[in-house]
């Protein structure tokens, strides 16, 4: 068929969607269409001036520009256009009693300390209030799972990451845990705060000109993982945080929010630990279910990372 001469930014809409339509993975074929049709609605819709278009092109070639072992811009964006929680929702639709997913979050590093139940994943935090997190790892039945993993990793009391601290040279607030016959586990930390997102790159820029605050309620990081189960990426929150309503990237679900308990004297563990009051502990359980057929998982999304040049 000839394209006519004479053409509507409709008939590039259609041309476009045919040189598409013959994709042979239908799964491909499926995606690109749909990217087309809306990327071409979209465009349409707000008019995009030849100047917006190129100032976009510009903001996706800086966030490219920043992201290294250290930063990744681009789920930065993915997080704050809420585009993460909504891939999330659609990946676990049904409840089933299994601990819920939130966002991975652009800060997981690879390479965290194996610690021993207790370890304090803070060592080098010294304003941060003493904290105690512990709980169990459990099936859908609510059997104990023997040595399940749990990936850690948390803002330090400062409200930056490691890799964002430059007096930092190495590793910190990071640690991965094992549960014991009982599906035990206890990680030693500071109390979780709140804290900006990075905000000196084009997220920053989008989220002031569109007057958006840029905090996350305080939350710890996990990855619990165990074999024949499927691999939870999730976090617990404070219940008591201000931006639990507001969260920049849309991650909170009322099933992760967790109390956090203040300690005036000293309990067996805290002994044990050598952890003078005050001191906070923390609860929680996390359920896992049974490991689906279905091959991609988040452990696949870290390699993924790695390969992208995130550090190990
Ligand atoms: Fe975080």
């Amino acid at each position: 068929m000839t394209a006519p001469r004479n053409k509507t930014e409709d008939d590039i809409t259609a041309e476009a969607l045919q040189r598409f339509a013959e994709t042979p993975d239908p799964r491909l074929r499926e995606i690109m269409l749909g990217l087309v049709k809306h990327l071409h609605a979209f465009v349409k819709e707000v008019e995009l001036t030849e100047a917006e278009w190129f100032q976009a092109i510009e903001i996706l070639t800086e966030a490219g520009r920043m992201c290294s072992d250290k930063r990744q811009e681009f789920i930065l964006f993915s997080d704050t256009l809420g585009v993460s929680m909504v891939v999330d929702l659609l990946s676990h639709r049904k409840p089933d009693g299994a601990t819920e997913s939130t966002v991975f979050g652009p800060f997981h590093r690879l390479g965290a300390p194996e610690l021993p139940p207790g370890g304090n994943i803070a060592h080098l935090d010294k304003t941060g209030v003493r904290t105690l997190v512990s709980g169990r790892v459990l099936d859908l039945g609510g059997k104990p799972i023997k040595g399940a993993l749990l990936d850690v990793w948390q803002a330090q009391s400062s409200g930056l990451y490691d890799s964002q601290d430059t007096n930092l040279g190495e590793l910190h607030m990071r640690g991965k845990f094992h549960t014991d016959a009982e599906g035990h586990y206890l990680v030693r930390t500071v109390r979780p705060v709140n804290y900006p997102i990075p905000s000196d790159g084009p997220v920053g820029r989008m989220l002031r000109a569109t007057g958006r605050h840029p905090w996350r309620p305080a939350h710890i990081h996990f990855v619990v993982s165990a074999d024949g189960y499927e691999p939870v990426t999730t976090h617990i929150f404070d219940r008591t945080d201000e931006y639990l309503g507001s969260d920049a990237v849309f991650a909170v679900k009322d099933s992760l929010i967790c109390d956090f308990e203040r300690h005036a004297s000293s309990t067996s563990e805290a002994v044990q630990l050598g952890i003078d009051p005050p001191f906070l502990t923390a609860e929680f359980d996390f359920h896992l279910k049974p490991a689906s057929e279905q091959g991609a998982t988040v452990l696949d999304a870290q390699q993924r990372l790695a390969a992208l040049g995130a550090a190990d």
